[in-house]
């Protein structure tokens, strides 16, 4: 074989096509299965597609820059998992779009701040870190409890969600609308059809400390909240423990 070998160093073209099906292989190995496979993604008891204030939250947190700052995604380390909790699941960030996971820390990962801390201390550490978490170098976010919640495209977001794949039923795009008020409503979460459609974890009430507006804070608190919440780790059992170390 060696002796081939010499046809493939001397003449350029028989390299060239050399590569390419060598490379090919590789390629038709990786892309190939892919196409049989029903999905790369194992399902996960609890995972669910974001509430509509959810949604408008995310989008708050994107179009602030907060990733820029903060990752989603707790990397299967002993120092990770012992900092932040369970390693993420690809299925806990199936439903975003964008995905959020990020490379940049400059504060700690978010994957799992839902819970952590209460809705008050949020509201505390938006509008001005610093009186919280002293060594902070966090821009405050305080106009954000200032500013109404723009809800007229929600119907229009969650439909997009679906464009991309994100199976959200008729009559939650049909609600979004009434789903979104009632999340932030203290006194419905007895009378809406909110966690029947989304799952009776969900949290209701007024996340801002502000029942009397709906403000970008409220959303934005209500996405922080969830944050790595929709997968129970006491039950969850992962398909081949082996993998996991
Ligand atoms: C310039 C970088 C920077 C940006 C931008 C930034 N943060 Fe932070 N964030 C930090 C740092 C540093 C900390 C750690 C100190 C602290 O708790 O304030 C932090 C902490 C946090 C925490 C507490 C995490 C924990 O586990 O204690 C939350 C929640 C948070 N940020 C949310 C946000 C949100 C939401 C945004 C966007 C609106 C944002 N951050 C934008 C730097 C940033």
């Amino acid at each position: 074989m060696w002796k081939h070998h010499k046809r493939f160093e001397r003449h350029s073209l028989w390299l060239v096509l050399g590569i390419t099906v060598v490379v090919s292989v590789g390629g038709i190995v990786e892309i190939a299965p892919l196409f049989w496979v029903e999905s790369t993604i194992e399902e996960v008891e609890g995972v669910r597609p974001y509430t509509p204030l959810e949604l408008a939250g995310r989008d708050i947190y994107i179009a602030e820059g907060c990733y820029g700052c903060h990752s989603q995604m707790v990397r299967p380390l002993r120092d990770e998992v012992e900092r932040y909790g369970h390693y993420s699941l690809a299925a806990e960030s199936m439903y975003d779009h964008p995905f959020q996971w990020g490379s940049k820390r400059t504060g700690p990962d978010l994957a799992r701040v839902g819970g952590k801390y209460s809705n008050d201390w949020h509201v505390e550490h938006l509008t001005d870190p610093r009186s919280v978490v002293p060594e902070s170098n966090m821009p405050p976010y305080r106009f954000l409890a200032d500013q109404d919640l723009d809800v007229h495209a929600i119907r229009a977001k969650l439909a997009a969600m679906v464009a991309v794949g994100v199976p959200y039923t008729a009559e939650q795009v049909e609600n979004a609308e009434a789903d979104l008020n009632a999340q932030v409503d203290p006194y419905a979460s007895e009378t809406s059809d909110l966690r029947s459609r989304y799952g009776p974890r969900v949290a209701q009430g007024d996340f801002d400390g502000n029942p009397a507006r709906l403000t970008k804070m409220d959303a934005l608190i209500a996405y922080l909240q969830q944050l790595g919440t929709q997968v129970d780790f006491s039950t969850y059992q992962a398909e081949d423990p082996e993998n996991l170390r």
